[in-house]
């Protein structure tokens, strides 16, 4: 299915490698916020974090064709997707495609020219073989109309799957992803849709939205233990646990110890559950019902702590431009 001569190393993994490495060695150099390393030097942090454009998706009335593009649309924010050094950096599909659509303000050492391209795809347009980072491209929006893209999208065509297969397998060195997980991921680009952009063009990142991503993640890896998919359903799981590391990641670690503990004790209840896949039994669906009515008084107590956050982007401008300890 996927005829792209293949590279010798997959040369985004490499230079996230690259990357991590010397922030390593800049010690306890992290920027409060991870997606803080990928947004150009210069670039309005309220932009390029604080908000997101908003959604184009075009949900199918078809009940199996809706969890297609819901587990698709968890997995494309998932870090875990993509392969071992891009999932430690923290990116996703989402890093580039913010919320599918571009990201003018992403730039990586060794990965972007000017701010708003990435070398993504040497290997699967182009028969020239290089280093693989020399080929910056700008960032398409997946949301524009559809004869403005490249790769067929039509649901006859394996063109799609064949690309995004390749763009984690090749690119950022990943395990094939589960068939379900990247059937879903082809379902999610069908389904961005001009037509169904709302009107307003950006929306505020925030704790509703994550946990609404939390649980709709949620729902679709109790739908995929329903079909004895486990793979795709550990993949949810993460898909929902990487949101709730998006919210621990803007609450300061002394002010809201607290919350921060009941985050990620709500976390470990989904990597107990992960476990239990991983050894083949299905957890019961009783524990996900008793943590979606766990999750509505912490989601509460966050969205009322929120001001005091890196969500209120008074704080986040404050935070992003503080420089970097040596
Ligand atoms: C590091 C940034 C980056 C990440 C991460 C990324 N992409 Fe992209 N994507 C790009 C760039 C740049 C292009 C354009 C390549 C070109 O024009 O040659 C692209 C192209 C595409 C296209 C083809 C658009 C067209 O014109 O038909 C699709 C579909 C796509 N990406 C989906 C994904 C999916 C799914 C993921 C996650 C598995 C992902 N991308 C991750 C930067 C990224």
């Amino acid at each position: 299915m996927d005829r792209s001569p293949r590279r010798p190393a997959a040369a985004l993994g490499v230079a996230v490698a690259v990357v991590l490495g010397r922030l390593a060695l800049a010690a306890d150099g992290d920027p409060p916020i991870r997606a803080l390393h990928w947004i150009a030097p210069g670039a309005d942090p309220l932009r390029a974090i604080g908000v997101q454009p908003t959604e184009c998706l075009q949900i199918p009335a078809d009940a199996a064709e809706a969890l297609q593009v819901e587990v698709g649309r968890a997995a494309f924010r998932t870090p875990l997707l993509l392969g071992g050094q891009a999932a430690r950096a923290g990116l996703a599909c989402e890093t580039c495609h913010r919320n599918g659509r571009s990201n003018p303000d992403f730039q990586f050492p060794g990965v972007s020219g000017a701010a708003g391209t990435a070398d993504v795809t040497q290997s699967l347009f182009s028969s020239h073989r290089g280093d693989g980072i020399d080929n910056p491209r700008p960032i398409p929006d997946l949301s524009g109309p559809k004869t403005g893209l490249k790769v067929d999208q039509s649901p006859d065509s394996p063109a799609l799957e064949g690309f995004i297969r390749g763009l984690v397998v090749e690119e950022f060195d990943g395990d094939p992803p589960p068939p379900a997980v990247l059937q879903g991921l082809a379902a999610y680009v069908r389904a961005l849709q001009p037509s169904a952009c709302p009107a307003t063009a950006h929306e505020p990142v925030d704790v509703r939205r994550l946990m609404s991503d939390a649980r709709r993640a949620l729902a679709a890896a109790r739908a995929e233990i329903a079909l004895r998919d486990r793979p795709a359903a550990i993949l949810m799981l993460a898909a929902a646990r990487a949101r709730l590391a998006l919210i621990d990641e803007r609450l300061d670690a002394d002010r809201f110890a607290g919350l921060r503990a009941r985050l990620r004790a709500a976390s470990g209840r989904l990597a107990e559950a992960q476990g239990r896949l991983r050894q083949g039994q299905d957890p019961p669906d009783a524990d996900f019902v008793r943590w979606l009515a766990e999750a509505r008084p912490l989601e509460a107590d966050l969205v009322a702590a929120q001001p005091a956050t890196l969500f209120n982007p008074i704080r986040l401008q404050a935070a992003a431009n503080r420089p970097l300890p040596h």
